[in-house]
């Protein structure tokens, strides 16, 4: 009989992810997709809306019977109520902002693992308390960073930090978009967006909702750290006199690295054209490598003196002379040959699968602390709130240069 790989390894258990928000929006799909991707995790159970009714809607809309909850409190309470065998594996967060601590913080106390979207919190204060418990209980912790998902991503991470390009000496990682240009035009739109509400998405917007991003692809990616920085944080977009605090919908941070190199985040939500145009640049002593999350599956390196070269996913082969010895993980992860296109799914699958491995060790207490090769860590998220912390501190200061 032939055995999928993890009942040969002794491990039949679908894992059961409870859902907080998701209700509606893409991003609920997207990860609704990716948990169901591999055949081994599965959506059991949800808090899918801050609105009781639409949450019961979303319930009985559901492909399949799953447990509904009025609140994730009650979730919680009802898988506390269970026999620990059978409770969700891990619970996964797709609220706005202002709502992650509290169940983040509730889930991770009684021992389940999170997993996260961005920003991580309203606050630095509370992201930093999430680390601290996550560090106490030792417990696996995913920040949906998204485009670290990518296969490219990771091998640009394996290019820049495996010295190919010789030393880092410039970045330009920016991600541009054009919503905020067209739908401010629509009064009603610009009411009831919570993104623009600073009570619920913190103290920025642009910068916390894709500047984040683009600031971890620039860490992913080089492995260095903002260790200071001096920002703009504008509110281009004119709103309606309701809107009694615009938050930024246009960032340009330029950053000092640990490197003592520069590097540029920026973001924008106004740049009609731009869809999702998260890109990154890094230069080197040596070369560069250019990659764009419109044509995800491509990878540019170019290098002094040589050819320049386009890689694709799934398009390099262990001994190809070029990289040196490409690690065999990376080899291992495209899931379906080149030329049949991946994505964003794909890219949302590979976080939740590499977050299931470590569910999976957590579950036989052989989990250790996720270094932040395969996905966003806590830590990671703490990063990303004080990067916006200070960028903020920076711009109502003159753009004054800022120690992170
Ligand atoms: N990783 C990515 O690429 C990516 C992309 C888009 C959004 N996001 C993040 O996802 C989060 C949600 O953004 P969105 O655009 O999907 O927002 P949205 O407004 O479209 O959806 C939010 C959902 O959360 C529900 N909700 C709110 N409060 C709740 C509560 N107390 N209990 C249960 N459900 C509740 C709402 O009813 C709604 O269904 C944000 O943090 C955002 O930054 C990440």
């Amino acid at each position: 009989m032939i055995m999928p790989k993890r009942m040969e390894n002794n491990d039949p258990k679908v894992l059961k992810v409870g859902m907080i928000g998701g209700g509606s929006g893409f991003i609920s799909n997207a990860h609704q997709r990716a948990i169901f991707m591999d055949g081994t995790r599965r959506v059991v159970s949800g808090a899918l809306s801050s609105n009781v009714e639409k949450a019961k809607e979303a319930v009985e809309n559901w492909p399949y019977p799953i447990e509904g909850y009025d609140n994730y409190d009650e979730l919680l309470e009802a898988e506390l109520a269970k026999p620990e065998n059978d409770r969700i594996d891990y619970v996964l967060i797709l609220t706005p902002n202002h709502v992650h601590f509290d169940p983040a913080k509730k889930f991770l106390e009684a021992g389940i693992p999170v997993l996260c979207e961005k920003p991580l919190t309203f606050t630095l204060e509370d992201a930093k308390t999430l680390a601290e418990i996550v560090q106490s209980k030792r417990i696996p912790f995913c920040v949906a960073h998204t485009y670290l998902g990518h296969w490219t991503s990771r091998l640009a991470r394996f290019i820049v930090q495996s010295g190919l390009i010789g030393e880092v000496r410039w970045v330009d990682a920016s991600y541009l978009q054009s919503w905020m240009a067209i739908q401010s035009r629509d009064p009603e739109f610009v009411k009831t967006a919570w993104r623009l509400d600073a009570s619920k998405s913190g103290l920025s917007n642009c910068g916390g909702d894709i500047g984040t991003h683009a600031l971890m692809q620039l860490r992913y990616v080089t492995g260095l750290e903002v260790v200071s920085l001096s920002a703009h944080m504008e509110s281009l977009t004119p709103l309606s006199e309701s809107v009694e605090q615009p938050l930024d919908d246009h960032i340009t941070v330029y950053c000092r690295m640990s490197n003592g190199s520069p590097a540029l985040v920026r973001a924008t939500q106004i740049g009609v054209g731009h869809k999702n145009d998260l890109r990154i640049e890094v230069n080197g002593e040596l070369g560069s490598i250019r990659w764009a999350q419109e044509e995800s599956e491509k990878l540019e390196v170019y290098l002094i003196e040589q050819p320049e070269r386009t890689y694709y996913r799934g398009g390099i082969k262990p001994n190809d002379g070029f990289f040196g010895d490409i690690p065999q993980e990376l080899l291992d992860e495209p899931t379906i040959p080149w030329g049949h296109s991946e994505g964003f799914h794909d890219a949302f699958a590979r976080l939740h699968r590499c977050f299931e491995a470590d569910v999976r060790a957590f579950q036989k207490s052989e989990y250790e602390a996720g270094d932040g090769s395969s996905y966003a860590t806590v830590d990671d998220g703490v990063v990303g709130m004080s990067f916006i912390k200070k960028a903020v501190e920076s711009s109502r200061n003159g753009n004054a240069w800022v120690d992170c």
